[in-house]
């Protein structure tokens, strides 16, 4: 048996349900007070008696997988497990999976946000690189580093942005096919972060179903529909069938024991997710918009765009070194604030990120004055 199983038997136990008179009743709005029904507001939801749901309510989970149904095609609602977001989702996989003090394998350059999550979890992050490959040019996995990078560590569990945020590329088959075959050998479990998929040009068709090790994929409202504030993300339990059952019934123990995602806003999510498609379809336009006008632009001013057409950020090498003071200069001096590559962990000191998600007049006047700036630098 799997370590990680092993550690959570105790909670695999069958619960027991109860409908009579509980004397330790701890749940107000099952108490037939009044006040429910007096809030303004209130009665616009249909639901006003609380019934904790770990892992959110079948008709909503249904309707996502019915509104992503060409990212999971062969998905079922009841994979898919609610949570508040992206991070939270991460959290309760890291707590599953990882002991304190274990390592967890996180792409080089990638998300900063991770290697915070993980230390929450006291896990040791090791960076697996991601790199150009030398014939396609195209960004990939650098398997080899992947490799070593597990023996170094002894990792069993391995994170996966796709499409990577901010290289913008997305998992192909065929380098897809390769990692399956390593992973199975070495890894308990693949996360994968999807948050930004359908911001993607080349998206990887990958069949997860045929992986022997559970893969879990992340996404949710926050960049699908650029609506983080309303805290409803999700995870989808693919890959390996096996114990599928069990790691559900774990996680829903994990996200029962916080009870962090709102009912109210699974029901307005239920009620409103066919009008977020234009939200995303607006975003969407906006980012390919500001790509095809950064694109001549950059190369115009001799500046390289190094990343692939996907996500919301596109990376840039300028003909510079760029000094760590001119990032403190621009924003002091001139209000720009501008993203050095470093901070998602990218090497090359003349790389910079930049957002596609800003009104076009704005990313131009920016990009105006970091152009004035570094001339003049
Ligand atoms: C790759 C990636 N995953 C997740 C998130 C955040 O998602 P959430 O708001 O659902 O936690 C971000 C935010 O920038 C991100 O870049």
């Amino acid at each position: 048996m799997k370590d990680w199983l092993k550690r959570w038997q105790e909670v695999l136990a069958p619960e027991d349900s109860f409908d009579g008179i509980d004397l330790s009743a701890s749940n107000p709005t099952l108490c037939e007070f009044a006040y429910l029904h007096q809030i303004h507001g209130m009665q616009a939801y249909p639901t006003l008696n609380y019934t904790p749901d770990p892992i959110g309510p079948m008709a909503l989970r249904q309707k996502i997988i019915h509104t992503f149904s060409d990212l999971y095609k062969s998905n079922l609602p009841t994979d898919l497990i609610l949570t508040c977001n992206t991070s939270e989702s991460y959290s309760a996989l890291f707590h599953v999976f990882a002991k304190p003090g274990e390592a967890l394998l996180c792409p080089k350059p990638g998300y900063p946000l991770l290697d915070d999550i993980a230390k929450l979890h006291y896990l040791q992050t090791y960076h697996y690189p991601c790199v150009r490959n030398a014939t396609t040019h195209n960004w990939e996995i650098d398997l080899a580093g992947l490799a070593q990078a597990q023996r170094e560590s002894g990792a069993k569990i391995m994170t996966l942005v796709s499409p990577h945020n901010p290289l913008g590329f997305s998992l192909q088959a065929p380098q897809a096919a390769q990692l399956q075959t390593w992973a199975q050998k070495h890894l308990d479990v693949i996360i994968i972060d999807e948050v930004f998929a359908g911001y993607e040009a080349s998206p990887g068709l990958i069949n997860w179903q045929d992986w022997k090790i559970p893969v879990v994929r992340l996404n949710g409202l926050s960049k699908w529909a650029g609506l983080p504030h309303i805290k409803c993300g999700w995870m989808v339990l693919d890959g390996c069938q096996k114990n599928r059952p069990q790691l559900q019934q774990i996680l829903s123990f994990v996200t029962d024991t916080y009870l962090n995602a709102s009912p109210l806003v699974w029901q307005w999510v239920h009620h409103h997710i066919d009008d977020l498609t234009l939200c995303f379809k607006e975003i969407q336009k906006r980012v390919t918009d500001n790509r095809a006008m950064l694109i001549p632009w950059a190369n115009q001013h001799n500046w390289n765009v190094l990343s692939a057409p996907g996500g919301w950020n596109m990376v840039l090498k300028m003909p510079y070194h760029l000094k760590d003071w001119w990032f403190i200069e621009l924003e002091e001096k001139h209000d720009l604030r501008v993203m050095p590559g470093e901070f998602f962990g990218l090497e090359d000191p003349e790389t910079l990120v930049v957002s596609l998600i800003l009104p076009e007049k704005t990313l131009r006047t920016g990009l105006e004055t970091l152009h004035q700036f570094l001339r003049h630098s």
